[in-house]
């Protein structure tokens, strides 16, 4: 009897599991594109991509919390006043994708909450470098201020009757957007899901 390992990985895994391994080649190149933020001009880049990023993606998670019971933590406004307090400017935010039902909404958080455990590492960088909350690191102390908030978050995606597909195609959608944003070259969208 041949087994189709998707229908396995849909059976044993979590959804948090399918997008994680729908998504990794994404995030992989999302993350070496960014880079270690060595050194100052690192930082800055960050800062204007996550900024594009986010004034992308924001408006069109309006609704998130009436679909989908989640609250998202938006950062466009604290990343506004680190853009200006590093004398930044921005560009233009790239189209996002359509987000207009539960599943893909859980799609596109899930991309935003995982997004605070790599900004944990993130703030570390920075602060090394000498950026802090008052000097264009108010973001990243936002946005890493709750520890807990990934393991509620994790728990809130264990319901039934979600579409996974979808949540995956949303997230896929959305680290797309991210690569755009931070100008990272998009790998071959293997595996769409
Ligand atoms: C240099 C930049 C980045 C680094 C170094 C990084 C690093 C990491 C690390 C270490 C984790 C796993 C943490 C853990 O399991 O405790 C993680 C998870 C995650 N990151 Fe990133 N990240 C970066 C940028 C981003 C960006 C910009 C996004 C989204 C736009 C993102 C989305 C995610 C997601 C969704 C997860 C959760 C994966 C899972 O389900 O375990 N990351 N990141």
């Amino acid at each position: 009897m041949q087994i189709d390992t998707e229908t396995i990985l849909m059976t044993h895994s979590d959804l948090r599991t399918l997008m994680r391994n729908r998504s990794a080649d994404l995030h992989w190149a999302l993350d070496t594109g960014i880079g270690s933020l060595t050194d100052h001009r690192a930082y800055q880049a960050y800062v204007t991509g996550s900024h594009c990023f986010r004034s992308a993606l924001e408006p069109a998670m309006a609704e998130a919390e009436a679909l989908t019971g989640w609250q998202p933590l938006f950062l466009a406004k604290e990343l506004t006043q680190d853009m200006r307090q590093l004398g930044l400017t921005a560009s233009a935010p790239p189209t996002a994708p359509k987000l207009g039902d539960c599943a893909s909404m859980l799609g596109a958080l899930y991309v935003l909450e995982g997004s605070s455990l790599g900004a944990v590492l993130l703030a570390r960088r920075a602060a090394a470098l000498g950026f802090d909350p008052e000097s264009g690191a108010k973001h990243l102390a936002r946005q890493t201020s709750d520890p807990r908030r990934w393991s509620r978050f994790q728990a809130f995606l264990q319901q039934p009757g979600i579409d996974a597909d979808a949540a995956c195609k949303a997230a896929r959608a959305v680290f797309s957007l991210a690569l755009t944003a931070f100008r990272v070259p998009h790998p071959a969208l293997a595996n769409p899901g």
